[in-house]
């Protein structure tokens, strides 16, 4: 039994002084939603740099994990501008989103990039939200399976290991653009997914996370969340507002 995850990522968005308030908002729009049993689905915020001791210390009063939108491969040295794994640990975050689309677009994050980041979090006890995903271009040119793949390989080839590690797929094509993938479609992509992890991982694939990402709404999440391979979510934009957030994270 896979417990569900929901994870907003904030990107480069909201202030600091915003953080307290969010938080609290969302706590409170989570707990007054009686039937959703807290216990039952994680909830966690990959937050800008600046705000991650903030949203912990909000965060752990309201049950709510923080998390890092990335960090790099190496514990410390010349790398200007660059958040290490002891950094994070120090503040008491736990999480990291790895190789997000935009980290792979805008900062030419390689496969192997990825890889060597995901096998420093695993290696040092952070937990790993590894993104995978194709763009428009890819899926209508049928390579979305062979793009999968590859991006997965990458990963598993340095890791070899189910703990502490959870996938995201998250077509580019639906990122920010209103698009989503179609329940089937999202199905279709997790299920593959979970072959291949299950291929290198054996049985311990059956208990990894495959979160869907891609302008998740509280009014598609449902559909979503029926689909058997389906996990949980990363939601960007609508992560942005709480009482918007609350309404997702009440998911089943
Ligand atoms: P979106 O972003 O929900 O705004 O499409 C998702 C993501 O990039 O994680």
């Amino acid at each position: 039994m896979r417990k569900p995850l929901i994870a907003g990522n904030w990107k480069m968005n909201l202030l600091y002084s915003k953080v307290p308030e969010y938080l609290q908002t969302l706590s409170r729009e989570i707990n007054a939603k009686s039937h959703l049993k807290r216990d039952q689905v994680d909830v966690l915020l990959a937050v800008p740099a600046p705000f991650l001791g903030i949203a912990r210390e909000y965060g752990e009063k309201n049950g709510i994990l923080i998390a890092s939108q990335t960090v790099h491969e190496k514990a410390d040295g010349a790398f200007t501008g660059e958040l290490s794994i002891p950094m994070l640990k120090d503040l008491g975050i736990r999480w990291t989103l790895i190789g997000h689309s935009e980290r792979r677009q805008y900062y030419n994050e390689t496969d192997a990039a990825v890889a060597l980041k995901t096998k420093a979090c695993l290696d040092h006890g952070i937990n790993a939200i590894v993104c995978v995903g194709e763009t428009r271009a890819e899926r209508e040119g049928n390579q979305t399976e062979t793009v999968l793949k590859r991006q997965l390989e990458a990963v598993l080839q340095q890791t070899g290991k189910a703990d502490n590690f959870v996938i995201a797929y998250e077509p580019v094509w639906a990122i920010g653009t209103g698009l989503t993938a179609s329940d089937e479609q999202a199905q279709a992509a997790h299920a593959f997914i979970r072959t291949v992890l299950r291929q290198k991982l054996g049985g311990a694939a059956d208990g990894m996370r495959i979160l869907y990402g891609g302008s998740v709404k509280s009014s598609n999440i449902k559909g979503l969340m029926q689909q058997p391979d389906v996990d949980g979510a990363l939601v960007g934009g609508a992560s942005l507002d709480p009482v918007e957030f609350a309404r997702i994270v009440d998911c089943q």
